[in-house]
């Protein structure tokens, strides 16, 4: 059982009210940090706002409420170290090929998945130089890495340019200490992928290697290392978390 430690210091993340960034957020409050979550949902009922946590409920498109968010954060927690983007979307039945998309909803899922990326690192890079350092992680995913013959074209343009945002962030700000890293989830099961049916479950879970589909546990724990010391030698990599799925490709 690894245990972190993460006393004394101070996370953002984006999605906290979705699957992934809920899971995220909590083993971090459990591990000894404080987190500021973000996200257009209602406050999930686990998290409760206190000493060591602040919910900000808002549009990530919206630059002056996230440079807010932040400000407010530091100046409740006194510092902030760790950036997790983890909020994104994918518009199941608009999000179709280029040939045909809406270009409002192009724009849309760009704003949400990679804009917002924008405005949470730059709000929050001026504190982590304070702070002597930092790490962050910014969720793609393994669609990036294939062609896709039912595509989704601004999903896979939109997370693969979060690729390229994040090395380039690593590059900029390795020399202050300051890590940026990808993880790109496999099929996970939350609310983002409610379509599914207990049949598509199970098919989905034969098919990836290790014979189940992920939980959000599984892509919080692989988000922790890369914010962690444990990994403070690690930036600029993307980290796929997917059960061995992309090995079938
Ligand atoms: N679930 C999967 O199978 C899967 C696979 C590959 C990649 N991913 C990626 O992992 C990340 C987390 O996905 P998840 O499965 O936890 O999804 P989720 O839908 O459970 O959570 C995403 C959260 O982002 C929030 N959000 C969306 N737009 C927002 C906005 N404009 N402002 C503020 N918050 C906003 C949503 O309200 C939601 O709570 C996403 O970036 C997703 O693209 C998921």
């Amino acid at each position: 059982m690894i245990k972190y430690d993460f006393s004394g210091r101070v996370a953002i993340v984006t999605g906290a009210g979705g699957g992934m960034g809920l899971a995220l957020t909590e083993k971090l409050l459990a591990a000894g940090a404080s987190v500021l979550g973000i996200d257009l949902k209602d406050k999930p009922t686990s998290l409760e706002e206190g000493a060591n946590m602040t919910y900000a409920q808002g549009d990530l498109c919206d630059e002056a409420f996230v440079a807010k968010a932040v400000v407010d954060a530091h100046a409740k927690f006194g510092r902030i170290d760790y950036l997790a983007n983890i909020a994104g979307v994918l518009m199941f039945g608009k999000d179709v090929s280029l040939m045909d998309i809406d270009m409002d909803v192009w724009d849309r899922v760009m704003d949400i998945n990679l804009k917002s990326m924008v405005h949470t690192t730059r709000a929050a890079v001026p504190y982590m130089k304070q702070a002597g350092g930092g790490a962050m992680v910014h969720f793609g995913t393994i669609q990036c890495l294939r062609g896709d013959a039912k595509p989704q074209d601004a999903y896979v343009a939109s997370k693969s340019a979060v690729i390229a945002m994040s090395k380039s962030i690593a590059m900029q700000f390795a020399d202050q200490n300051i890590r940026s890293n990808v993880i790109h989830p496999g099929v996970t099961l939350t609310p983002m992928q409610e379509r599914w049916s207990d049949e598509d479950k199970k098919a989905m879970a034969d098919y990836v290697p290790m014979k189940r589909v992920g939980r959000p546990e599984d892509l919080a724990d692989a988000a922790l290392y890369l914010l962690s010391d444990a990994s403070s030698y690690v930036t600029g990599i993307d980290l796929i978390v997917d059960g061995g799925l992309m090995l079938k490709y």
